[in-house]
């Protein structure tokens, strides 16, 4: 059975509780893939992680014309893309997770950056968000819609705060087209569990949700060749041996995380796991 959604929060907060400070310490403070040009060489994994950020702002065209002045970061993390964000664009971010250890990490780095008059964190469950509706620019999620238990709710949300007008980007874990094998569904579920995962759909599936609520030119991209290279080098890093004391002491779930590397490594092998971009635009006029 599927768990409810209150289950599933309290899952991920603590996930995010356990697992931040040793991912922060041993990776960053960027919670989500590394961009790779085909056949570009090795380079450093966080230089990775930034060139991700970068390419989605380019391929988002984010700013283009005019400069996004209020930003919802939808599942933060510790603050990596808000700071980038806030800097990048000179705008307000707010930033939300599930996450109080995260929340109050990302607001002490925003205040080590002097950004604390630009940048806020909240605990905020993105399903049902405590702000007015038309408050945003741009809602940017990166790598936290895979965590929705309800995929049609999170987009409905995000059109909601966003501004006529204004801009959402998502980029998300997502798997193939086409119907799935049972090996690959077992796959799945077992990527689902380590990563606290209600379940993921395809880019397709996620475009027409985004058709269905009203979002226009809407623009997709598939960029799984472009990320999978991160986890040879995450499961590289994970595995140096000084790091293996600070894995464990930081207990069983994260222990769980670094073995479950491997599933996605393979699922991203196989084809079954697909990374998705997704950018769409709150029309100006609405429709009544
Ligand atoms: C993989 S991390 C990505 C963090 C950040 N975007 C980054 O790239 O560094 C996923 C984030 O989504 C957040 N999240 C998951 N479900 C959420 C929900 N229902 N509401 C708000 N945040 C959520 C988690 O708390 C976590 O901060």
């Amino acid at each position: 059975m599927p768990p409810t959604t209150s289950t599933l929060n309290q899952r991920i907060r603590h996930f995010y509780d356990a697992s931040s400070g040793l991912w922060e310490q041993v990776w960053g403070e960027h919670m989500h893939h590394g961009y790779y040009e085909p056949g570009e060489k090795p380079k450093d994994r966080r230089q990775a992680q930034i060139d991700l950020i970068d390419k989605v702002i380019e391929w988002g065209q984010i700013g283009d014309p005019q400069p996004p002045e209020s930003i919802l970061d939808l599942g933060c993390g510790i603050g990596g893309s808000s700071l980038v964000l806030a800097q990048r664009f000179r705008a307000q971010v707010t930033g939300i997770t599930l996450s109080p250890v995260q929340a109050k990490r990302a607001q002490e780095r925003a205040a080590a950056a002097e950004l604390s008059s630009q940048v806020q964190f909240q605990v905020a469950d993105a399903l049902s968000m405590p702000f007015e509706s038309n408050t945003f620019d741009l809602v940017w999620s990166l790598e936290s819609g895979e965590h929705m238990p309800d995929k049609q709710q999170f987009l409905a949300e995000c059109y909601r705060v966003l501004r006529p007008g204004g801009q959402l980007m998502v980029v998300t874990w997502c798997h193939r087209e086409g119907s799935l094998s049972p090996q690959e569904q077992r796959h799945l579920q077992r990527i689902y569990q380590i990563y606290c995962l209600p379940y993921v759909i395809s880019l397709s599936q996620y475009v027409h949700l985004a058709e269905q609520l009203g979002f226009d030119r809407i623009r997709q991209a598939d960029w799984s060749e472009r990320v999978a290279p991160f986890w040879d080098e995450v499961i590289a890093s994970a595995w140096d041996w000084r790091r293996i004391p600070a894995v464990l002491r930081s207990g069983w779930i994260t222990l769980q995380a670094a073995l479950g590397l491997g599933l996605m490594q393979r699922g991203y092998a196989s084809g079954l796991v697909r990374f998705g971009l997704l950018s769409g635009y709150k029309p100006r006029q609405q429709l009544s």
